[in-house]
């Protein structure tokens, strides 16, 4: 959720943690902050809102000093103010921290009864406080650090420096990612490869529970019980290049403009190259003989999750069932022995996701991740993981991991098929074609961006829009409709066309835009006859179908825009770039903040 990066610079530190937050702003962006140890004391500055307010203050007010460490924050305990913006700190330490301590009620009594006072209501604070209390009881940093940690639950990552130690960092991993960077002279402290890319692209991650002491010379790591213990290495493939926004207005319009790319990178990671049949790796579970599946996911994830199931029972006919993850657990589901769980995250550090992981492994399902991120917590954490080559994805509205995740699940569905005896080889390759297709059509949506900037200026000014599709396109109605909400901040919702008659018809009237998903297929016509109830009422009818379908269409939509013409199968994937790409255009129309949307931010590590 909020970003943490720690230095130990041969400069100054601080316009290296500034670059690096920038890096991590979409993790959070309620209001930031950097402190450093000048002349061995800590001094930090602090500012609410975007890192811009905080660039500002520290042009006003430089922060000298080699070591320090920077927060950017995504509200949990207390208000975005600047009060309560990280580091929080005392004279003696200074803590930036992503997560949340549990127990800080509690901790937090005992302190004061001990006399500390506290200046917020942040949980971050009670760690501090606590550290603070072990060093003036005459603790060493380490031995402090240590020894708080055991007194802390929740999950968190946590980063501080310490006064009159100007070349000490230390680190810990709770539930919440944290990667140790080693440069050449400098080591670095961030919670994910991406803030750290410009600087070093060595990282070694931090297991759950350990922590770790950052010197000049390198990294010492030690588990939950304190040992010592090695962490690995490795040279990250995540590029600081990949972060910039080339020559699009927002992160947001250039991941789309990624769509055919990623899709295509993505389908030949799962596609033989000389066959083009699917090629699955080593799964957990064997898909000819799994009794039951279990998606689960959180936000645009879910959804991809959703088509997921629609085209595993279809193609595979395995039986799936399709969660929530924050509501997997409390329905308490009875899990099929032998079962197998597929779990769907872009960041893969979604603490819901995590916790249905956990819930599913403990109820003996074996799980599969779809990742975006494969040094992340659920691909470590899963039976197995695929990945989907969607690159970093900063917009905080999910683009092109999106597609991609569809990608996998296509590939899945089939592979399943396949080794279940459900598909004939004739209508495999027709489907993998329909999915090699994608890449060129996609582009060829792109081409339509005008069009569908033109429809963004006939809804931007409704205060409900209703999204409809049928079958597989539902899901996408679902994904229109959250994608609109996010970024425009109209109220929208996606509906299985089928059900307007029973309630939401009500809404219909020329005030609430209807964008129907109505490709050409089996389920056409009928969606077809919903939306002319809907035209019937008075609703404003704006379809995406093809060529085979926008004809009768035509006879009652307002506007009907045509996309290539693809196989049903494929067209979810398809349809999901108009849905998103008209979002895109009504919150650029609407000047919102298309990649840093209030009250949202990308990765979100609280439950
Ligand atoms: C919506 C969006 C979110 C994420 C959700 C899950 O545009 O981006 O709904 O899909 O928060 O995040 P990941 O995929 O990282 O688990």
């Amino acid at each position: 959720m909020c970003g943490i990066v720690g230095v130990i610079g041969r400069a100054d530190a601080g316009p290296l943690l500034l670059d690096a937050l920038r890096r991590l702003e979409y993790r959070g962006y309620d209001s930031a902050g950097i402190a450093t140890l000048v002349n061995g004391h800590i001094d930090r500055r602090r500012a609410e809102g975007k890192l811009g307010n905080l660039a500002a203050v520290l042009g006003q007010d430089p922060l000298p000093g080699t070591t320090g460490v920077g927060h950017t924050r995504w509200a949990t305990h207390g208000a975005p103010t600047e009060r309560n913006a990280h580091p929080h700190a005392t004279a003696r330490v200074a803590v930036v921290h992503n997560g949340i301590i549990e127990n800080h009620a509690e901790l937090r009594a005992e302190l004061e009864a001990e006399g500390a006072v506290f200046e917020t209501e942040t949980d971050t604070e009670t760690f501090v406080r606590l550290l603070d209390h072990l060093l003036a009881q005459g603790l060493a940093p380490t031995a402090a650090f240590a020894a708080a940690l055991k007194r802390v639950h929740g999950a968190f990552a946590l980063a501080a420096i310490f006064a009159g130690h100007p070349k000490l960092l230390l680190g810990a991993r709770q539930g919440a990612p944290l990667a140790v960077g080693f440069g050449e002279g400098e080591m670095f402290l961030g919670s994910d490869a991406l803030a750290l890319a410009p600087l070093t692209r060595r990282i070694a991650y931090l297991e759950e529970g350990d922590w770790v002491e950052v010197t000049e010379g390198g990294a010492r790591f030690h588990d939950a019980a304190d040992r010592p213990v090695d962490r690995a290495v490795v040279v990250t493939a995540v590029s600081g290049a990949a972060v910039g926004k080339g020559n699009y207005r927002h992160f947001m319009e250039k991941e789309l403009h990624e769509h055919p790319a990623v899709i295509g990178d993505t389908l030949r990671q799962y596609l033989d190259p000389g066959t083009h049949a699917v090629r699955l790796p080593r799964l957990p579970f064997d898909p000819a003989v799994v009794p039951r599946l279990t998606l689960s996911a959180c936000g645009s994830a879910f959804l991809a999750a959703h088509v997921g199931r629609y085209w595993i029972e279809q193609l595979a006919r395995i039986p799936c069932d399709a969660d929530v993850a924050s509501e997997l657990r409390y329905r308490d589901p009875p899990l099929a022995p032998g079962g197998g769980a597929i779990l769907v995250s872009q960041s893969g550090e979604t603490a819901d996701t995590m916790a249905a992981l956990r819930l599913l492994k403990e109820g003996g399902q074996r799980v599969l991740s779809i990742v975006n991120v494969p040094e992340s917590t659920m691909a470590r954490l899963s039976d197995a993981a695929l990945l989907t080559v969607a690159g970093p994805e900063i917009g905080v509205a999910s683009t092109k991991a999106f597609t991609a995740q569809l990608s996998v699940l296509a590939c899945l569905a089939l592979g399943f098929a396949r080794s279940r005896g459900t598909i004939e080889v004739a209508e495999e390759e027709r489907l993998t074609q329909a999915l090699l297709s994608i890449p060129g059509h996609a582009a060829a949506v792109l081409e339509q961006d005008d069009r569908i900037k033109a429809l963004a200026a006939e809804i931007m000014a409704a205060r409900d829009v209703l999204f409809l599709g049928r079958g597989s396109m539902f899901p996408i109605a679902m994904e229109g409709a959250l994608k609109l909400k996010e970024i425009s901040y109209i109220h929208a919702e996606g509906y299985a066309a089928g059900e307007m008659k029973h309630g939401p018809i009500a809404l219909i009237d020329p005030a609430v835009p209807v964008i129907a998903l109505c490709p050409s297929g089996p389920l056409f016509e009928k969606t077809a006859s919903n939306l002319q109830e809907a035209a019937a009422r008075g609703g404003r009818i704006m379809a995406f179908t093809d060529a085979t379908g926008a004809p009768a269409l035509s006879r009652f939509a307002e506007q009907v825009i045509t996309l290539p013409g693809i196989d049903p199968f494929a067209a979810p994937i398809l349809h999901s770039i108009p849905v998103q790409l008209l979002a895109y255009h009504v919150a650029a129309l609407k000047g919102t903040d298309v990649d840093q949307p209030r009250n949202l931010a990308k990765s979100v590590t609280v439950e």
